[in-house]
């Protein structure tokens, strides 16, 4: 028997894995960024992990019309995960906040989480600063990193008390080292807000916008992520080998998963021993098979 989860949240959860990932030319001529390798999984494993992590069991994901054949392919409809998976194309890349736009219907007002596909969050702790998130019952939580090249991301700014004073995308010179993460929770007004953003002079319809509503309203949460936390992007051949880098070191060294949604699942009590055995039986006698099992033997979930 499945046990009851230990967190239940309304909260639903939108994963968007779509662009052309032309940086990665030619792995992405006729692959999805999204699906690439990132050590012994799948790169959107890892931010679908991370959805997850946060309590979020009804999932869309929204991928280009050629390359969502795939991802259902690779997904299925969440049964596997104790989750349900909905696809939706995003048939050009007019920006972030589209993927509201796209999902109007199926949001049904309820609040909801974006994960980009292609960011990679590993912290201590990180589940529950995810599910107090999922829970908050207004505004929204962004997440900020420190980084050494703000200028490629949206940046946030700070006042001496530590509550967010500025976001802007890709400033040239930047006022703080904060980028915003693409890891983002809406309340359930996120969509009227998604339909008041223009496309910025690159044409898109930016993220940073939609969050900005919520700074201006004062309800724009922004959890820093310190020294312990790795938030990685594998959006170019460096970032992508240093991110298998890192998982292969945290699960070498110490046999623990990364970015793996069937042990959440389990740990959550999404799904239950039989059935975390019988996908990890389907993993074959790859290590992850093996470490899977381990789990489905040896930890008690947390619901
Ligand atoms: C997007 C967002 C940016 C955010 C980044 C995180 O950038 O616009 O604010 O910091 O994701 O990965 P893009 O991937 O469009 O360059």
């Amino acid at each position: 028997m499945t046990q009851k989860p230990a967190i239940q949240t309304k909260m639903k959860g939108i994963l968007l894995a779509g662009g052309s990932g032309t940086r990665l030319y030619p792995m992405t001529l006729a692959a999805s960024k999204q699906l690439l390798p990132v050590y012994d999984k799948p790169m959107v494993y890892y931010p679908l992990s991370t959805l997850m992590l946060a309590g979020i069991r009804d999932i869309m994901i929204i991928s280009t019309p050629a390359d969502l054949p795939q991802f259902k392919r690779l997904l299925g409809d969440g049964s596997q995960f104790g989750v349900t998976f909905e696809y939706r194309a995003q048939p050009s890349p007019d920006g972030i906040p589209q993927a509201f736009l796209i999902a109007e219907d199926w949001l049904d007002n309820c609040p909801c989480a974006l994960a980009l596909g292609d960011n990679l969050i590993f912290a201590d702790h990180l589940s529950a600063a995810l599910q107090t998130a999922a829970i908050r019952p207004t505004g929204a939580t962004v997440f900020a990193y420190q980084v050494r090249d703000p200028e490629r991301y949206g940046v946030v700014s700070f006042d001496e008390t530590g509550r967010a004073l500025s976001i802007v995308e890709k400033p040239k010179e930047p006022v703080s080292n904060w980028a915003v993460t693409g890891l983002y929770f809406y309340d359930n007004r996120v969509l009227d807000f998604a339909k008041r953003v223009k496309p910025s002079t690159r044409g898109e319809l930016e993220i940073t916008d939609l969050n900005r509503f919520y700074l201006e309203e004062g309800s724009l949460h922004v959890d820093r992520l310190g020294r312990g936390c790795a938030w990685l992007d594998a959006g170019i051949p460096d970032s992508l080998m240093e991110a298998g880098q890192f998982v292969h070191t945290i699960q070498a060294r110490q046999g623990m998963l990364v970015g793996s949604p069937a042990e959440v699942a389990y740990r959550l009590g999404f799904i239950d021993a039989d059935q975390l055995r019988a996908h990890a039986a389907r993993m074959g006698k790859t290590e992850l098979g093996r470490l899977l099992m381990q789990v489905a033997n040896t930890v008690q979930p947390t619901g």
